[in-house]
């Protein structure tokens, strides 16, 4: 069976985590397939962008799958999460743009896959919390990393030491989410509009942003700029560029190849 439905809609997907009754753990065979995935986006380079949620309405994803782990060996749990490891940070290298609808409980390794993705949209029943520390472990998804790169040192720290879990407006104004909508709105509409935003950009250009500003955090002011400018340098030459120009001038919508 397969652990995440896809569906195409144009020139991005959306992902749903399959997995109701286990509130969408991650499991050894969800997290294979999360792996294959998104080694597909990235080497095809046609999908632009992805939304990925969790099925149902209460949980984006209940962290690793608990009962699983409860049968692993201590070798086993370690390749999980090296296996873990190595499949969220091949989405953050991915040219694919990354939208996490947290559409309910986002626990332990689910916060750590939202983390992983390029935005984060919260909608009204989102939940985020690294319980790790309740559970006896830390995060070992890069929590601990990512969390405090996107929201700082004390804040993060608050978050993992407490194990405190925080709503959808909670996170928005902690910088945990990018957006939040109401339970008026359409979790999956919203996000959506995103990927629409980020499909109608320069495929290369909107790589480039996303490569120029994850490997420029942590940069010196000097170094990140130098980055930026060797991200900026092969979009010179390209048609895309061109085709900005000239659709401007036209007052018509350009319409990008990624070339
Ligand atoms: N791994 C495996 N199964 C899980 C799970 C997990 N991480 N989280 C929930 N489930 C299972 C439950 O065991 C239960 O299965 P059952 O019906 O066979 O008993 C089912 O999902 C529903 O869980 P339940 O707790 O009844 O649903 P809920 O909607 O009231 O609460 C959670 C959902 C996610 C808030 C709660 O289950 C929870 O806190 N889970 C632990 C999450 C966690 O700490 N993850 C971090 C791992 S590092």
């Amino acid at each position: 069976m397969a652990e995440i439905r896809i569906e195409t809609k144009g020139a991005w997907e959306l992902w749903t985590i399959d997995g109701e009754a286990r509130r969408n753990a991650i499991s050894r065979a969800m997290l294979a397939e999360l792996g294959t995935q998104v080694a597909r986006v990235s080497s095809e380079g046609k999908v632009r962008a992805v939304v990925l949620t969790g099925a149902g309405t209460k949980a984006f994803c209940a962290g690793a799958d608990l009962k699983e782990r409860a049968t692993m060996s201590e070798d086993e749990v370690r390749a999980f999460l090296l296996e873990l490891r190595r499949t969220f940070r091949a989405l953050e290298k991915s040219d694919c743009i990354f939208i996490a609808a947290v559409n309910g409980v986002a626990f332990g390794g689910g916060t750590e896959l939202a983390l992983a993705c390029d935005l984060r949209v919260a909608g009204p029943h989102a939940r985020f919390a690294l319980t790790e520390v309740r559970l006896g472990i830390i995060p070992g998804g890069g929590g601990t990393q990512r969390l405090t790169r996107l929201i700082g040192p004390g804040r993060a720290k608050r978050l993992i030491l407490t194990a405190e879990q925080v709503d959808a407006q909670q996170a928005l104004a902690l910088g945990l989410a990018e957006a939040a909508c109401g339970p008026e709105e359409d979790l999956l509409q919203v996000a959506g509009n995103v990927a629409e935003a980020v499909v109608t950009g320069a495929p290369l250009a909107v790589a480039a942003a996303k490569h120029a500003i994850d490997d420029g955090v942590g940069l010196s002011l000097d170094a990140g700029l130098a980055l930026e400018f060797r991200r900026y340098e092969p979009l010179l030459d390209t048609e895309d560029r061109l085709e900005g120009l000239a659709a401007f001038a036209a007052k018509r919508p350009p319409s990008y190849r990624g070339r």
